[in-house]
């Protein structure tokens, strides 16, 4: 069955918007791609389409595959030193020539709307409301404080891929109290962990790997998955199967944008007044 999104969404722009309103400056979002990567493409586009409809300037500097590491560095040095520029995201990921942590790493904290900064990821260890949640853990920590599943009751496995939402899901997990199981792509026999779990979410961006096989009648799944393969989007779970069988899940196209992209609007948000 799937999960209601729209709901959720929809009152999250409502509430932006209404923050955008009361304030007076305007606010920059400035978005760095580097290559052509389809998946990144479809991001920015959706990305450039919601911070305008919530009165957020959005500016791109596509930059190009064959950007080396240095002119990128010189780059950022240069927006954060831009008055005019609020937010800086670099598009992630980053061609293999490109050393990701440096880049990330050289963004002004202040700037860093992502939150993906080590000066700013270290803080997810010691959580504080008032500090900003990666955008993509944020929305599935919202699905689940919608659905009202008491977290500290729970198994939470969480398969993984990158540090982008891995490590801070996990850390939002432990803190709210729930059981979890950290699981990546060498885990041997992953089924014996998913078929416990009262929730799986999954990030692997490999398609197929989560069967209905290895999860039990109740299992919440949360597909953070999103593969692009001949122009077709898909997640990492066999949706029909899991979905014919009555379990909850998010489907895939259908998550990944309305709620990251409602969630790193919510972060600018959030951003200008810790900053101001
Ligand atoms: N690539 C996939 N997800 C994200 C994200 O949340 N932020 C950035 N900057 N790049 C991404």
């Amino acid at each position: 069955m799937i999960i209601d999104w729209k709901e959720i969404a929809s009152k999250k722009y409502a509430e932006i918007k209404n923050e955008v309103w009361n304030i007076e400056e305007p606010l920059t979002l400035l978005a760095i791609l580097v290559w052509n990567n389809p998946s990144s493409l479809r991001y920015i586009k959706q990305k450039k389409k919601w911070a305008e409809y919530v009165w957020i300037n959005f500016k791109l500097d596509h930059l190009g595959e064959n950007t080396s590491e240095s002119d990128l560095l010189k780059k950022i040095s240069e927006y954060n030193d831009d008055k005019n520029i609020t937010w800086i995201l670099i598009q992630l990921p980053l061609p293999n020539h490109i050393d990701s942590k440096k880049v990330i790493n050289l963004i002004n904290p202040n700037k860093d709307v992502d939150w993906f900064n080590e000066k700013n990821q270290w803080k997810i260890l010691i959580w504080d409301d008032s500090w900003l949640i990666p955008c993509t853990p944020a929305w599935v920590m919202e699905i689940l404080n919608y659905l009202k599943i008491d977290l500290p009751w729970k198994i939470v496995t969480v398969i993984w891929k990158s540090n982008i939402v891995w490590k801070p899901l996990t850390m939002l997990l432990i803190n709210s109290g729930a059981t979890v199981i950290s699981c990546n792509s060498k885990t041997k026999d992953l089924s014996q962990f998913t078929k416990i779990s009262d929730i799986v979410i999954c990030a692997t961006w490999k398609p197929g790997l989560l069967s209905l096989e290895m999860i039990n009648n109740k299992t919440v799944v949360i597909d953070v998955g999103f593969t692009i393969i001949d122009d077709k989007i898909y997640g990492d779970a066999k949706f029909d199967e899991i979905n014919n069988n009555w379990n909850l899940i998010t489907p895939v196209p259908g998550w990944v944008w309305p709620l990251t992209v409602a969630n790193l609007m919510s972060s600018v948000v959030k951003s200008y007044n810790l900053n101001k």
